[in-house]
């Protein structure tokens, strides 16, 4: 038997999960709301609350999951990319766990660890098969990633500028919603006409992305409308709402179906917080209809940031053996 904890801190979420033999027992996430009064992450106050909070959800999990904290192999933690204050605490207390229990570490990518999500074994729900691409979307990263193995991950296209997330969120904020705005946009959009508004599609090289001139559209859009009709955003948010969705979410695919061709490959994933996206989720259902592609879409709790991922990745590489020093430290930027 092999058991792995999993801690997860390179954001706003602190969040601890137990991995028994690749099954996930427990997947604790403990959200940070004071974010919300200041319109996105503020990372001095995130590393403050990963603090606070780190301790207490390392502990549910452990209880969640009816084991003893002795009788874990390994811990398994997000080394980067992420917020270096954030990834401080998760590391440090990966460590220190470690080292006071006397086992090894493991230091977890976050976002090949948003791929590796679709491993986690779900009923009968059929694995991706190797290669297969992956639409990596969330706050801080927009990639197309051709999978080959576990491990063996490469970025054939990504974004210039924005990430999928942040268009979301930043748009958001345009039409005066709080952070964070891509879960908000996505309820509004479900009562609204995605045909109301035509926002422009960028014409980037080859299957990279770009998000910036989009929300600049959107931008000058709204100003002139509430000049014209102060209550306009009041009036029309759900078709405003579902426009803009569409806008993301064709941007998106259109760039995946480019690579699908490319590379001919049929096995298509998506995962990172924007995969939570209604949108989307149909969207790319209805594309593999008309494809013949097998989609993977994840469960909605391992869409958003979470430990259940770094355990998964964190057992497959336990598997490998595949540690690390004691002596390493987080990456704000990391590479795959
Ligand atoms: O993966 P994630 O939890 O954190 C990062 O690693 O960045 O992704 C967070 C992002 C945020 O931008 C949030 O607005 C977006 O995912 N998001 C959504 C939805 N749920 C989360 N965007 C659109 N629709 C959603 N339903
Ligand atoms: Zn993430």
């Amino acid at each position: 038997m092999s058991i792995v904890l999993g801690i997860e801190s390179s954001c706003d979420e602190t969040s601890a999960s137990v991995c028994i033999d690749g099954k996930i027992v427990s997947n604790i996430i403990a959200n940070q709301t004071i974010h919300e009064q200041y319109g996105g992450v503020v990372p001095e106050l995130a590393s403050r609350v990963h603090q606070q909070n780190i301790v207490p959800a390392v502990h549910q999990a452990i209880v969640a999951a009816k084991i003893d904290k002795k009788q874990i192999d390994a811990v398994a933690f997000t080394r980067g990319p992420g917020l270096l204050g954030s990834l401080l605490v998760g590391t440090s207390f990966a460590k220190s766990f470690a080292l006071a229990n006397g086992i090894p570490i493991i230091e977890i990518n976050h976002m090949q660890a948003h791929i590796l999500a679709h491993f986690i074994p779900d009923g009968d729900k059929a694995l991706p098969k190797f290669p297969f691409l992956c639409l990596t979307v969330s706050g801080g990263h927009t990639q197309i990633v051709l999978v080959k193995d576990y491990f063996e991950m490469e970025i054939v296209g990504e974004t210039l500028d924005d990430a999928a997330g942040e268009a979301f969120d930043k748009t958001a904020k345009i039409l005066n919603l709080p952070y964070p705005g891509g879960p908000l946009i996505d309820k509004y959009a479900k009562t609204g006409n995605p045909n109301a508004y035509q926002f422009p599609e960028p014409q980037i090289p080859h299957l990279n992305f770009s998000f910036s001139g989009l929300k600049t559209a959107i931008l000058y859009f709204i100003r002139d409308h509430v000049k014209a009709n102060p209550d306009f955003l009041k009036e029309n948010m759900e078709d405003i709402c579902a426009s803009i969705q569409s806008r993301i979410v064709s941007i998106l695919l259109n760039k995946l179906k480019k690579a699908a061709i490319e590379y001919q490959i049929t096995d298509i994933a998506i995962a990172g917080g924007v995969s939570a996206n209604s949108g989307l989720r149909n969207g790319l259902i209805e594309f593999a209809k008309d494809k013949g592609w097998n989609v993977f879409i994840p469960k909605f709790e391992y869409c958003t940031d979470n430990a259940a991922m770094i355990a998964i990745a964190g057992y497959h590489k336990f598997l490998k053996k595949d540690f690390a020093n004691q002596d390493i430290s987080p990456l704000a930027r990391m590479p795959f």
